[in-house]
């Protein structure tokens, strides 16, 4: 059945639900699909994907939320029945990637039509969050607390799950442990404090720009360090030399394969474990000399912080309401839907650590 709803272009059908867009965040992967450099950008799109939202109207079959909830959008959704959830080992949900990929819905038709033309346009990332209302299948939202101010929570949808997640899922960073975070944007900010919950012991901030400092410092770094003050010193030297031998993690949050490299290398002989955060360029490689995993370093990577976004986006609200997570720190600005190419234009200048689209 098709349920009907006040905007007649946009509807949802089984197991799917709109939702009503309150705020969105501008992330970099939204600016590197609107570049035309991601080979997966398929266009005309509605971009945007770290959203959240009212429940306005589900589609028959739906069971995990009524019209009314609060939901933060997913990119990776949670099924909890393919191979992928069910491994327990990964939160890469594999339900809908296809289609997603394709950006269409899981039935292979869009939701999504341009008012003027008639034409229809593609989904992006699940998501397309710079619209007011988005349609998605039940398994890609996750229910949060009505409690909480969905205006802040829509950083729940990417950069704060990743860069926290990183530390906690991935990594399992433990308490006393040394880490260090290569970029320090909304991503590595979110490391630094998934560090410090942690319970880490020195948290070393590492960026070209040391007008970053500030906020990393404020967010627990314990202490920051510039690679241009050492000349053509490779910066993995430096943080060797400054840790005794290294660090028991170290995170690119950049999205540079050079710096993924010294991130590796920056990490501990016998333990130290590298994890690969930021996104590369498609077709880029990465290298290091293997006797640096011979030797007991170790190298990941993570998507969403392996984050399970049903399961635990739910918790990080409630932590965030208890007083222990920080997310309203991370929004420099707030923009009308129409600005958001000044929101852009911002991100790209370095001026926000969040800039914030609020419907
Ligand atoms: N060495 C150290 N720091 C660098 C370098 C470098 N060679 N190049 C850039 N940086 C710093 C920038 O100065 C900036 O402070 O990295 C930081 C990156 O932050 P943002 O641009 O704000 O990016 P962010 O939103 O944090 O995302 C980081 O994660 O999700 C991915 O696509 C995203 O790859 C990007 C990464
Ligand atoms: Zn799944």
């Amino acid at each position: 059945m098709q349920m009907q709803s006040s905007r007649p272009d946009v509807f949802v059908l089984r197991r799917e639900v709109r939702v009503r867009l309150t705020a969105t965040g501008v992330c970099h992967t939204d600016a590197y699909t609107l570049s035309g450099k991601d080979p997966e950008g398929a266009f005309p799109c509605v971009l945007g994907h770290e959203g959240a939202g009212v429940v306005e109207s589900v589609g028959d079959g739906v069971e995990s939320v009524v019209v009314g909830d609060h939901v933060v959008l997913l990119y990776i959704p949670e099924c909890r029945n393919c191979k992928f959830c069910k491994s327990g080992k990964t939160n890469l949900c594999g339900a809908i990637r296809a289609t997603q990929g394709k950006g269409v819905m899981p039935d292979g038709t869009g939701r999504l039509t341009d008012k003027a033309s008639g034409k229809s346009l593609l989904h992006f990332m699940g998501t397309s969050t710079f619209c007011e209302y988005a349609v998605l299948p039940e398994i890609s939202v996750a229910k949060v607390d009505t409690a909480a101010p969905l205006t802040s929570l829509c950083l729940l949808g990417c950069g704060i799950p990743t860069g926290v997640g990183a530390v906690r899922n991935t990594c399992k960073v433990e308490a006393g442990a040394t880490v260090a975070v290569f970029g320090l944007g909304g991503v590595g900010l979110s490391v630094v404090q998934g560090a410090v919950l942690a319970g880490a012991s020195r948290i070393i901030g590492v960026d070209i720009d040391s007008g970053k400092f500030a906020n990393a410092l404020t967010f627990g770094a314990t202490e920051c360090v510039n690679p241009k003050d050492y000349g053509s010193r490779p910066i993995q030297e430096v943080l060797v030399e400054m840790t005794d031998g290294g660090l028991d993690y170290t995170f690119e949050a950049i999205g540079r394969t050079e710096t993924m490299r010294s991130a590796l290398e920056a990490a501990h002989k016998g333990w130290g474990m590298s994890c690969i955060i930021g996104v590369a360029g498609a077709g880029e490689m990465i290298q290091t000399r293997p006797f640096q995993l011979v030797t007991g370093r170790r190298w990941v990577g993570t998507a969403y912080g392996g984050t399970k976004g049903r399961t635990e986006v739910p918790q990080l609200v409630q932590e965030y309401m208890d007083g222990g997570l920080k997310i309203d720190e991370y929004i420099t600005k707030k923009y009308p839907l129409e600005d958001i190419n000044q929101a852009f234009k911002d991100m790209h200048d370095g001026k926000l650590i969040r800039g914030v689209i609020v419907y």
